[in-house]
């Protein structure tokens, strides 16, 4: 198939940041300008640089040195462009087909999670080029087994549930950590597996207080003097309150017991990205560029047993990739008698 020389791109970050997006800008970038002889810009702030024309010209030197930086150098928001909340909003999309043509772009890519994809595949319905690469500490967005910023986020999660293990340990506590995740609890399961928790709590799994106190209680029959609680924060609880406060309370008020709880929130998204997500996310962008040279538009890069590969756009929109009830690890976490707090 023959395909007009691709010449000039747009790369853009929109959703909640994660550690690798300056990787795979660099990944995207330096392929299409040192193998293809592309131009890049960069938009400001997700959609909302796309909307309003803000940009920066991207240029090889520009990529270097940003390989480990956290964060996003062309920043990002939530900006929805096809969401009607008033009316102006209406104009979003035309106003983006406008400047992508007024740009001479030949290729817009779209980093970002769930959201992102689906905005990308409507840009790709109404006629830009697009290519989404899938980014998100989450790890739910469907179509890829892997998303980079998991594997930073469990890092960080799994060494903070290790340093709470002596701290419980002396004073023959419950320690509650919770994580990000408000409905997939791949960082719960990850990292409460790697940390060794004794009691792991995602939203995928309905869990009772009755046997999450029932564990508690096992343990101390079985003399272990401290419990170590791994929850994912979208797990059903008041909404007044966070799931860790709301666990540590409800325990206490059950048993006599201390409870503390540890919330982890950003520092979950913030910092430099792992060795392995600076990897996920070259190869994404690399092979992202070469996408855009052979004119595979309106798909999004994915990993696949290890192998890259795409999926179409049309496919990955509106859905999530959650924790299956009968994940590997799950199964394995239960013969080692980890509680999912649901026997
Ligand atoms: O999508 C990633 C994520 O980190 C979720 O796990 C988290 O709940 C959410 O973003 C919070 O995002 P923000 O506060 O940036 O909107």
């Amino acid at each position: 198939m023959s395909h007009k020389k691709v010449k000039r791109i747009g790369i853009l970050t929109a959703g909640g940041d994660c550690p690798g997006l300056n990787a795979a800008i660099r990944g995207v970038g330096k392929t299409a300008i040192v193998e293809y002889g592309m131009e890049v810009i960069g938009f400001s702030s997700g959609y909302t640089g796309l909307i309003h024309k803000q940009y920066v010209e991207l240029k090889e030197k520009d990529l270097s040195g940003i390989l480990t930086l956290g964060g996003t150098i062309i920043g990002t928001s939530r900006e929805k462009p096809f969401k009607i909340v008033t009316e102006d909003d209406n104009d979003k999309p035309e106003l983006i087909k406008q400047n992508y043509h007024d740009l001479g772009l030949d290729c817009l890519v779209c980093i970002g999670g769930n959201g992102t994809m689906k905005t990308a595949h409507l840009l790709s319905k109404i006629g830009l080029n697009v290519i989404g690469i899938p980014k998100t500490i989450d790890n739910d967005v469907w179509g890829t087994d892997l998303t980079f910023g998991f594997d930073s986020a469990v890092l960080i999660a799994t060494e903070a549930v290790d340093r709470l293990h002596s701290t419980a340990n002396s004073h023959g506590r419950v320690m509650i950590v919770e994580v990000m995740g408000h409905n997939a609890g791949w960082i719960a399961l990850y990292a409460g597996m790697a940390g060794g928790g004794d009691i792991i709590l995602i939203p995928e799994i309905k869990y009772s207080m009755k046997s999450v106190i029932s564990k508690i209680k096992q343990r101390y029959k079985h003399n272990k003097p401290y419990t170590i609680v791994v929850v994912a924060e979208g797990i059903e609880h008041p909404k007044n309150m966070s799931a860790a406060r709301y666990l540590a309370e409800s325990i206490q008020s059950k048993l006599d017991v201390e409870a503390r709880e540890t919330v982890l929130g950003y520092t979950q998204r913030g910092g430099s990205p792992s060795p392995m997500d600076r990897i996920l996310a070259t190869r994404y962008g690399a092979y992202a560029a070469e996408c855009i040279a052979e004119g595979n538009f309106g798909t999004m890069v994915a990993l696949i047993k290890n192998e890259l590969t795409t999926v179409p756009l049309e496919e990955v929109g509106g859905k999530m990739r959650l924790v299956d009830h009968n994940h590997g690890l799950v199964l394995k976490g239960r013969k080692m008698g980890v509680s999912f707090g649901d026997d």
